[in-house]
């Protein structure tokens, strides 16, 4: 009896041993025919980088996967140096939300040639051959970046303008900051009340949105009427250099970002932001789903986009307990 208790518990300690892996290694069935993903994560930025990221997580936790997770701290050359070990590893599949859009040909093309399939989560690349990944998972940005823009239009019914506008942008060189810009410039363009009067990166953190949004007000003053962040924790970072600077935010300056994370609900109830256009973080299971078919050799839409709104002031409060992220 004392032996049968004996292996029992040694059984027990290598399969806890498979599940604590930590970032290194999840899933109950680590590397014993599990599939191993290889996921290079941007970094932890913001609210909405730390949605995705508990996301994916909890997905491929399940046994079926073994992650191995790698943190590139929004930079490239981290990513290129974790995409490389993954393929000396040998992993089943490689996924990764890209930190900016050019650059990969190189790496993509050692993964090819190692048989390594590639699933883009969150951030698209730009490469001039698209067999290169497999699929992409994410938001449509140039519709976020749209979206903003309607809002302004509404909101600024039956002004005469001139409507002069900042623009906290995101990482120089990303998707979303790319693809925001395009979006929004695409709907005021043909209205020539709006004038884009300052814009810089923010670099989709808080602390630079304040930081930039300070020096904005410093060069503007007072001749600021709208504010569009590329992402909700550059409009919080930039509410905080508003009210340092004796200003309304949300009434002084009207505000427009984008993400849809708590802080921007509790800062739209607050009447200090006016509106957030959604970008969903949790793709984790969408994710999970699209490894386990690319894995098993399925066909896969070539983009998968996520179904995303926009919020207003309005909506704020009751929307506010929703709120998954
Ligand atoms: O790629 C998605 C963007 O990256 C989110 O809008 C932003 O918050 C994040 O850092």
């Amino acid at each position: 009896m004392r032996q049968v208790l004996g292996v029992a518990t040694l059984l027990c300690a290598v399969v806890l041993a498979g599940c604590s892996g930590g970032d290194d290694a999840q899933g109950a069935a680590a590397g014993g025919g599990a599939i191993t993903v290889g996921f290079s994560q941007v970094g932890a930025e913001s609210e909405w980088r730390t949605a995705n990221t508990r996301s994916v997580k909890e997905a491929l936790a399940a046994p079926e996967f073994n992650l191995k997770f790698s943190d590139a701290q929004q930079k490239q050359e981290n990513q290129i140096k974790a995409l490389r070990s993954f393929i000396a590893q040998r992993v089943d599949v490689i996924a990764f939300s890209p930190v900016v859009e050019t650059g990969w040909d190189t790496v993509l093309r050692e993964a090819k040639a190692a048989n390594i399939p590639v699933v883009l989560t969150d951030r698209a690349v730009n490469v001039s051959d698209d067999s290169l990944y497999a699929t992409f998972i994410g938001s449509d940005f140039v519709e976020e970046g749209r979206r903003a823009a309607q809002w302004l239009v509404g909101d600024s019914e039956g002004k005469a303008g001139p409507v002069r506008i900042v623009e906290l942008q995101g990482t120089v060189g990303s998707a979303p900051a790319n693809d925001r810009m395009k979006g929004f410039k695409e709907v005021i363009d043909g209205d020539d009340r709006f004038r884009i009067v300052r814009s810089q990166s923010g670099d989709f953190t808080r602390a630079r949105g304040k930081e930039v949004m300070e020096a904005f007000l410093k060069a503007e003053g007072r001749n600021i009427d709208v504010l569009f962040a590329h992402n909700d924790d550059m409009a919080i970072g930039a509410i905080q250099a508003i009210e340092e600077a004796g200003l309304k935010p949300g009434s002084d300056i009207r505000i427009v970002s984008i993400d849809g994370v708590r802080g921007a609900f509790e800062a739209m109830k607050a009447g200090k932001l006016n509106a957030t256009v959604e970008c969903n973080p949790l793709l984790g299971p969408q994710l999970a789903d699209l490894i386990r078919d690319v894995h098993a050799g399925n066909e896969v839409p070539k983009r998968v986009t996520v179904d995303e709104g926009v919020f207003t002031q309005e909506q704020a409060e009751a929307e506010l307990p929703n709120r998954g992220y």
